[in-house]
C-alpha cells in the first residue's frame, strides 16, 4: 500500500469485491485526471431522471433546472457534501450543451499559482517550466461548462481575477497579452455558506453576486426523508447493474433505521453504505446485519441527531439535570465542537461578554479563544 497500491483483496477472491476495487481504482485515476484537467467528459448520460426528488423543495429545483437549461446563465449550487451538487451541474450542462465539454475544477485541490494557469492557461516561457503554451480550462471548455467546485476555497487574489473574467468574459493567459474570449458557461459549487463568508470578509461580495445569478440550494437528506425509499430503489438498481447483483431492497427494520438516521454525508453516504452492503450481502434483501457501520454498539444510528440530547442525559435514568448543569454542559459543548471565539460564542448564546466571562468562572471552564 505504501508503494502506491490502491487496495488489497483477501484470498479466496470474491469477484464482487475485486470488481469494486477495480472500479474504485479507475475512479480515483479518473479523479486524478480530472484534477489535471485531462479528462473532458462527455456528460451525455446525466439526465433529469437521474435526480431523485419529491417534495416541494426538490420540485422547485427541477423547475430551476428547466429554466437555466434554456439559457447559459451562471449558476451557484450550494448544499452540504454529498447532496448532489455535481450531479445537478452535469444535468444542467447536459440539457444545455451536451456536445461540448464539461470541465470540473476543484478549487481546493490545487495550489493558487497552479490553479491560475489551470484556469487561464499560460504562454510559453511565462514561468520556469512553462516550456510550451498551455490552454486553460476556460478555453478548453469551448461552449461547454467550467464547473468551479469548492469555490469558497479560492484565494482572494484569484477571486479578483475570476471576477474580471465574469465581468468582461475575456481574459489573458498567464504571461500573455492576447485577449481570449470566454464562451463557456460557468457554474460554481460550495458546501460552505458563501453569504456568511462574504459577511465575514472571506469571500468577495461582488464575485458572490456575479456567481449567484441563479442559486440552487440543495436540501440535506435529513430534511427530505420521504426521498430515502425512492433513492434506495434507484441506487440499488444502479448498484445491481454494476455488481451483477439482484438485491431487491432493504428490510423494514433497516428502512426504519434509515428513516431516522441523520445522514451527515447525505446521498453519497447512502450510496456508499448500499454499495458496501451489496458486496457482502448473502440474501436479496439487505438487513440490519448487512450494515455493520450502523450497528448497535459502534455508531448508533441517528447519533448525529441525538448528540445534543446526549449531552443533557442525566447520570441516572429517571433523574433530571439542574438548569446550571444544562448551562454548563451546553457551553462546554459549543467550545468543544466549534472553533468559535469568545465574541462569536456570546453572539450565538445571545449574552454579553461579561456575562459569558462570569459563567466561565462559575463553572471553572478555562477557555482562551479570543
Ligand atoms: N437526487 C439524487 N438522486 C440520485 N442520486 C443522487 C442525487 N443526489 C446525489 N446523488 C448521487 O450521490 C452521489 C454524490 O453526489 P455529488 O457528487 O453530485 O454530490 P456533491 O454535492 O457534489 O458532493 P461533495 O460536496 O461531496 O462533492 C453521486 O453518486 C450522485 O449521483
Ligand atoms: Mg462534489
Amino acid at each position: 500500500m505504501k508503494a502506491g497500491a490502491f487496495d488489497y483483496i483477501h484470498k479466496p477472491v470474491n469477484v464482487d469485491e475485486l470488481d469494486l476495487a477495480i472500479k474504485k481504482a479507475l475512479k480515483s485515476l479518473e479523479m486524478e485526471k480530472k484534477i489535471d484537467g485531462l479528462l473532458i467528459e462527455p456528460s451525455r448520460n446525466f439526465r433529469v431522471g437521474d435526480i431523485i426528488g419529491t417534495g416541494n423543495e426538490m420540485r422547485e429545483i427541477f423547475k430551476t433546472i428547466g429554466t437555466v437549461s434554456k439559457s447559459r446563465t451562471t449558476v451557484l449550487i450550494q448544499g452540504e457534501s454529498g447532496t448532489g451538487k455535481e450531479l445537478i451541474a452535469k444535468v444542467i450542462h447536459n440539457n444545455t450543451s451536451s456536445d461540448e465539454p464539461f470541465i470540473a475544477v476543484n478549487c481546493s485541490a490545487i495550489v493558487e499559482t497552479l490553479l491560475e494557469s489551470e484556469l487561464f492557461g499560460h504562454e510559453k516561457g511565462s514561468f520556469t517550466g512553462a516550456v510550451a503554451r498551455k490552454l486553460g480550462k476556460f478555453e478548453l471548455a469551448r461552449f461547454g461548462t467550467v464547473f468551479l467546485d469548492e469555490i469558497s476555497e479560492m484565494s482572494v487574489n484569484l477571486q479578483a481575477k475570476l471576477l474580471r473574467v465574469l465581468q468582461e468574459m475575456e481574459f489573458e493567459r498567464v504571461g500573455g497579452k492576447d485577449r481570449v474570449k470566454v464562451n463557456a458557461r460557468i457554474m460554481a459549487a460550495t458546501n460552505k455558506d458563501l453569504k456568511l463568508m462574504v459577511k465575514e470578509g472571506k469571500f468577495r461580495d461582488d464575485l458572490y453576486y456575479r456567481l449567484n445569478i441563479v442559486a440552487i440550494n440543495l436540501p440535506p437528506l435529513r430534511s427530505r426523508r420521504q426521498d430515502i425509499p425512492p433513492l434506495i430503489d434507484y441506487l440499488l438498481s444502479k448498484i445491481n447493474l454494476d455488481l451483477h447483483k439482484k438485491i431487491i431492497g432493504v428490510s423494514g427494520e433497516m428502512m426504519e433505521k434509515f428513516m431516522s438516521y441523520a445522514w451527515p454525508g447525505n446521498i453519497r453516504e447512502l450510496e456508499n453504505l448500499l454499495v458496501r452492503a451489496c458486496v457482502v450481502a448473502k440474501g436479496q434483501v439487505l438487513g440490519v446485519g448487512d450494515f455493520p457501520e450502523l450497528g448497535k454498539d459502534s455508531q448508533p444510528i441517528g447519533a448525529q441527531a441525538d448528540q445534543t440530547t446526549e449531552v443533557f442525559k442525566p447520570e441516572e435514568p429517571g433523574k433530571f439535570l439542574t438548569l446550571d448543569q444544562v448551562e454548563e454542559r451546553y457551553i462546554r459543548k459549543i467550545i468543544k465542537e466549534t472553533d468559535k471565539n469568545k465574541g462569536e460564542i456570546c453572539e450565538t448564546l445571545g449574552i454579553s461578554r461579561p456575562t459569558f466571562e462570569r459563567k466561565l468562572e462559575k463553572y471553572g471552564i478555562s477557555f482562551e479563544r479570543e
